[in-house]
């Protein structure tokens, strides 16, 4: 694995998780990084059953949204344990490369055993480094994938803008993340599962400690909905901005063009 730069340094007291959504900037992004750091290890299985499976379908999904290239190069960005950078290596063709980049090691850790395992550490190189400050040339991927990783930056605006950059023009952005259900009854069960059922879980059944399973739904509710987040693409300066509801708007897949 690639070492851009040095993870966070782990601070000793635990915030409100509540509270850390809603913070901006490198607090946050401590406070988050810890959290996925004490997770890495089980962050595929929770993934799985707190999902009911449901994430491998949406992540699949996104992935045949990326358009087929030859000799492609793609970035997947908050790559975490890469299953997204796993599914959109066959879509950059026999000769493509994919960057599978995240800020947190553990999680990189993680991704790198699956990209291993599959033979595909040719193809698939793990990158620790910052949504936010990628530090690659401008006009470089053909394609940039994201999978539940913006609500958790630092600076949402300024990731946006960074992935742009190092698309190549003409390239393709494709976001999945936790987005606002369209129905009203969805929205109500939804909010029973993660403000009350999840928080539940977390501490009795996985005996969580680190605040994850409440700073989740607080993370999902403050990010923008699917409206709001074609905003801060175009604001960003991408076009072509659409957005295509899945599992009734409990997640969406944005797609926009440089
Ligand atoms: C919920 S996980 C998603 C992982 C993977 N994409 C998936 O769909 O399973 C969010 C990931 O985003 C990463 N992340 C959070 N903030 C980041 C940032 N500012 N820059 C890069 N990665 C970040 C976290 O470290 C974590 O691995």
């Amino acid at each position: 694995m690639v070492r851009a730069e040095q993870p966070p340094v782990a601070q000793e007291s635990q915030v409100p998780p509540q509270v850390v959504s809603t913070w901006s900037g490198q607090a946050r992004e401590e406070a988050v990084q810890r959290m996925f750091t004490a997770i890495a290890g089980v962050y595929d299985l929770n993934n799985t059953l707190l999902s009911f499976g449901l994430h491998y379908r949406w992540k699949k999904l996104t992935a045949s949204l990326v358009p087929l290239v030859e000799q492609g190069t793609a970035l997947d960005v908050g790559s975490g344990t890469a299953d997204l950078a796993l599914l959109i290596e066959p879509r950059m063709g026999a000769k493509g490369r994919v960057i599978a980049s995240d800020l947190n090691h553990a999680m990189l850790a993680e991704g790198l055993k699956k990209v291993d395992g599959k033979g595909l550490a040719g193809k698939i190189t793990c990158l620790q480094a910052s949504a936010e400050h990628l530090g690659f040339a401008d006009d470089t991927f053909d394609a940039v994938t994201t999978g539940f990783c913006m609500r958790n930056v630092g600076d949402l605006p300024q990731a946006v803008r960074e992935i742009r950059r190092v698309m190549k023009p003409s390239g393709c952005f494709v976001c999945l993340e936790f987005s606002r259900p369209v129905f009203g009854w969805l929205r109500a069960l939804y909010d029973w599962y993660s403000f009350r059922l999840l928080p539940w879980i977390g501490t009795k059944v996985a005996r969580d400690t680190t605040g994850v399973y409440e700073y989740l739904p607080a993370s999902i509710r403050t990010f923008p909905d699917q409206e709001r987040l074609c905003q801060v693409l175009r604001e960003a300066g991408f076009r072509q901005v659409s957005y295509k509801n899945l599992t009734g708007g409990i997640v969406a897949i944005h797609l926009a063009t440089k």
